[in-house]
């Protein structure tokens, strides 16, 4: 018989992410692992919890500004998405520059090939002037392929302070990375949640139903199934800790006992202390002039920001800056 080659080739990078990540000191596991079938579905039902107001003012901020927002961007504009999801606050977007231009090449990026191919096929329907090309894939990989209308700008939408999920500095580095693929004139709308009261920072990250409990444990199914390991879902529980000096809502899977795993895929054992923590997702949380900083820092002029009506959230327009914003 022949030998598996599986056991000999390279790892994943799943594999080897979760490798790295629970035999290191102190363990964790990289969040974008989250979003599988499963975990996009409970991801879009923790949009619609009563605690995870983010959603909510980010929508109302969108579906209020959405003709403000056009009203800065040249024509015709071509929009980028980064985790586009099911683009539902998209469509206040979509329709504000659909109002200005005949047609609209929109392309989003999402790591769910799921949820990607269905909100296309929606918006494709509900949208006839609109072109899509859709990509599915990390995001941090995907910009290459971007394209623009001739002559056009490029408005790209990071929503749902997904940029609040990367620490300070890789958060700089990718903002930046971001800002050389552009061209001078060419637009970012970055959607950031703002500090505020750690208990209603805390409840957004560990609702009462319990689905973002869920949806943090489920990365230790992805991993039974896709690793052949075996975690006792029971003996993990979820907790979300604000972090006041750094400004972030820390979120772990905590072992309730001393257990071991096996991961058969991997070839090894994991062993767990009681109240040990799996250190699984950061919420990076800004105030205004944090996020001015990070513009400047990054190579974009700050152009306008809006809130919602309760000072939850914002959404920061930045343009790539031309050669007379730039510091001499
Ligand atoms: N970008 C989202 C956020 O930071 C991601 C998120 C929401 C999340 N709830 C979560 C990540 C719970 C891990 C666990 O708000």
């Amino acid at each position: 018989m022949e030998p598996l080659p599986a056991q000999s080739g390279r790892e994943s990078p799943f594999a080897a992410d979760v490798r790295a990540g629970l035999t290191a000191r102190r363990k964790t596991l990289p969040p974008k692992y989250f979003y599988d079938e499963l975990g996009s579905q409970l991801f879009e039902a923790i949009c619609a919890l009563p605690e995870y107001y983010l959603t909510r003012c980010e929508t109302e901020i969108l579906s209020q500004h959405a003709p403000a927002i056009a009203s800065y961007l040249p024509r015709p504009t071509s929009i980028v998405e980064l985790g586009s999801g099911s683009s539902v606050k998209t469509r206040y977007l979509l329709e504000a520059l659909l109002a200005r231009q005949e047609t609209l090449l929109y392309q989003p990026i999402d790591i769910s090939e799921s949820m990607l191919s269905q909100s296309t096929r929606h918006l494709l329907l509900d949208y006839p002037n609109l072109r899509i090309q859709a990509q599915a894939g990390d995001y941090t990989h995907g910009l290459g392929a971007v394209k623009r209308a001739q002559d056009g700008a490029l408005l790209v939408l990071f929503l749902g302070s997904n940029i609040g999920n990367y620490d300070p500095h890789e958060a700089q580095r990718l903002l930046t990375t971001l800002q050389r693929s552009l061209r001078p004139g060419d637009l970012l709308l970055l959607g950031a949640d703002l500090k505020k009261a750690p208990a209603l920072l805390e409840a957004a990250y560990d609702d009462a139903l319990g689905v973002t409990a869920a949806f943090n444990r489920n990365l230790l199914v992805r991993i039974n199934r896709e690793l052949r390991a075996d975690f006792d879902l029971k003996k993990f529980a979820h907790r979300a800790h604000y972090n006041v000096e750094d400004g972030r809502v820390e979120m772990y899977l905590v072992s309730q006992e001393v257990q071991e795993v096996h991961l058969r895929s991997l070839n090894i054992s994991v062993q767990f202390q009681r109240g040990e923590t799996i250190h699984t997702e950061n919420s990076w949380k800004f105030d205004l002039e944090q996020l001015q900083m990070l513009a400047a820092q990054s190579g974009f002029a700050a152009v306008h920001s809006w809130l919602d009506q309760g000072k939850h959230f914002s959404c920061n327009l930045w343009q790539v800056a031309t050669a007379r914003h730039l510091p001499v």
